[in-house]
């Protein structure tokens, strides 16, 4: 089991491209950890031949995967969950010291992965058309879904390995190939997946070039995979600014997308919530993941008979946070992904001053720690501020008050994000109003929850500036697939629709 990542270390580069084999002659890259702030490891990244390459493999594997049987390919799914459970441990302690994120939530996050292979095995079954009634007789109107071919999974660093994950267990059921390109400061995650997929595909007989790898920058790698024709589908998690220019160079050679970008995300506490369980959702909400997920709650609107009393107790929690390394279970939070990161947070932090905003907790660096570690912020804001209505990558909670649900919901859908909402309320009218046509215009809205953890059952993805795009359950297998309509005639006749007549007779004059 070790042999999977035992090879990395701060001297010896790793190959960053894989097709079936490994490659990587491009720049090396250093992964530094922002736990420790230590080397620990080196990624000899692909360079353009070696990206053409690998999508030529996976094009070519995908001319043989499409014709498996589905649920054939879904007992690959199955193993590859099996291979996760067996290095779950082991892959979770990689995602925390290459990201950062507490060693809870990275055992929370290869779970994940786990529980949509168990969900894609179902799905092997299922990804069935549906047929229609004709309105001929001796006529069958029926549809069916095809594979797709060649996917382009572009994710971000916050969630290393469970998007690509979502991505994949869904791509291989429905009869596609995956080419991964992770984030560049993830690589070693993304190796560490590739090699343990490789070994299930392998073992069962397929060309391990079904799940392809191209670590290297957006420029020489990104590029060409979004622009390269055999890329069927592109499913891209990442910033608004990037995923507009994604969106727009796979759509000029009208190639598909999934875009999964910013959030922006709120909750709202009405005077009818339960005010202990919805601090520690919203202290979970801003802080988990150091406020580095799409769905991390970056907004707090709280109605004003309340404000002081729910303040004080999420303040509370806020005061016995404990900050360090999260290889301990012994913290909540740990280092934001880089010292870039940190700064980027200073900076919104003085903006949001400068327009207005009163800081009640004011970040502190905590280099005793390390040059990525940062205390959060909770700042009181109006909701016209520029800077709330940015996304900030970082654990800062921008708190606005209400008066009524009406006014909550406006300010809530007031920004140009649409990814995750949540309301604390134990008034059903409430309740009900926050997710009708009436309420968050949010891809998921929670009743009760917290605004991130999303289960992989729903389909996860937002509206607006967030990009449209639905991953993960519920029937987002579509997307991976092509629909095929087919009007089948056993009549023995030829009939139009429409009831328009075909005459064979010659015309006369
Ligand atoms: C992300 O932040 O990109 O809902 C994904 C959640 C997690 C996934 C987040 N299940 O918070």
């Amino acid at each position: 089991m070790n042999r999977t990542f035992s090879s990395f270390d701060a001297n010896n580069p790793v190959s960053g491209a894989f097709d079936g084999e490994w490659m990587g002659s491009g720049r090396v890259g250093t992964v530094v950890s922002p736990v420790t702030g230590e080397v620990i490891g080196k990624v000899a990244v692909a360079n353009a031949e070696e990206c053409d390459k690998v999508i030529a493999s996976s094009h070519h594997a995908f001319q043989q995967w499409k014709l498996v049987p589905a649920p054939v390919r879904a007992e690959v799914v199955r193993r590859l969950g099996q291979a996760l459970r067996d290095h779950k441990e082991e892959l979770a302690q990689l995602v925390t010291l290459e990201m950062g994120k507490p060693i809870g939530e990275s055992l929370g996050e290869v779970q994940e992965m786990i529980d949509i292979c168990d969900f894609a095995v179902g799905l092997g079954r299922q990804v069935g058309g549906i047929t229609f009634p004709s309105e001929r007789a001796g006529h069958r109107l029926m549809e069916q879904w095809h594979p797709l071919g060649v996917v382009g999974v572009v994710t971000a660093f916050n969630f290393p390995v469970a998007v690509w994950a979502w991505n994949a267990a869904l791509a291989l059921v429905c009869g596609d190939t995956v080419i991964w390109k992770p984030s560049s400061k993830t690589p070693l995650t993304a190796i560490a997946c590739t090699r343990i997929a490789a070994k299930v595909l392998e073992e069962n007989g397929h060309p391990a070039a079904i799940l392809g790898l191209v670590i290297g920058s957006g420029r020489d790698v990104g590029d060409r995979l979004i622009s390269d024709k055999r890329v069927a589908l592109v499913s891209y998690t990442g910033s608004v600014a990037t995923g507009r220019y994604v969106g727009a160079k796979v759509q000029e050679r009208f190639g598909r997308t999934i875009l999964e970008l910013g959030g922006n995300n709120a909750a709202i506490i009405s005077s009818k919530a339960d005010l202990d369980q919805a601090a520690v959702a919203v202290w979970f909400g801003a802080i988990g993941t150091a406020g580095q997920r799409c769905t991390s709650t970056r907004r707090l609107i709280v109605q004003d008979e309340i404000y002081d009393s729910f303040m004080e107790r999420l303040m509370s929690l806020y005061n016995q946070l404990r900050i360090g390394d999260t290889r301990s279970r012994e913290f909540m939070m740990g280092p934001l992904v880089d010292p870039a990161a940190v700064e980027t947070m200073l900076h919104a932090v003085e903006t949001a001053r400068q327009q207005g905003a009163k800081v009640v907790l004011e970040p502190r660096k905590l280099p005793e720690l390390g040059e990525s570690y940062i205390t959060p912020c909770v700042a009181e804001v109006t909701p016209d501020m520029g800077i709330v209505q940015e996304e900030t990558f970082a654990p800062i909670l921008w708190v606005m008050r209400y008066k009524t649900l009406e006014e909550a919901i406006a300010i809530q859908n007031g920004v140009p994000q649409g990814l995750s909402s949540s309301l604390f309320s134990n008034d059903m009218l409430e309740c009900e109003r926050f997710i009708s046509a009436a309420g968050s215009d949010c891809g998921m809205a929670n009743v009760n929850a917290g605004t991130s953890g999303a289960e992989i059952g729903g389909a996860f993805g937002g509206e607006k500036e967030t990009g449209g795009g639905r991953e993960s359950g519920s029937d987002s297998w579509k997307a991976y697939m092509r629909r095929l309509t087919s009007t089948i005639n056993y009549s023995g006749k030829v009939e139009l629709a429409q009831g328009i007549r075909i005459s064979t007779e010659p015309a006369t004059k």
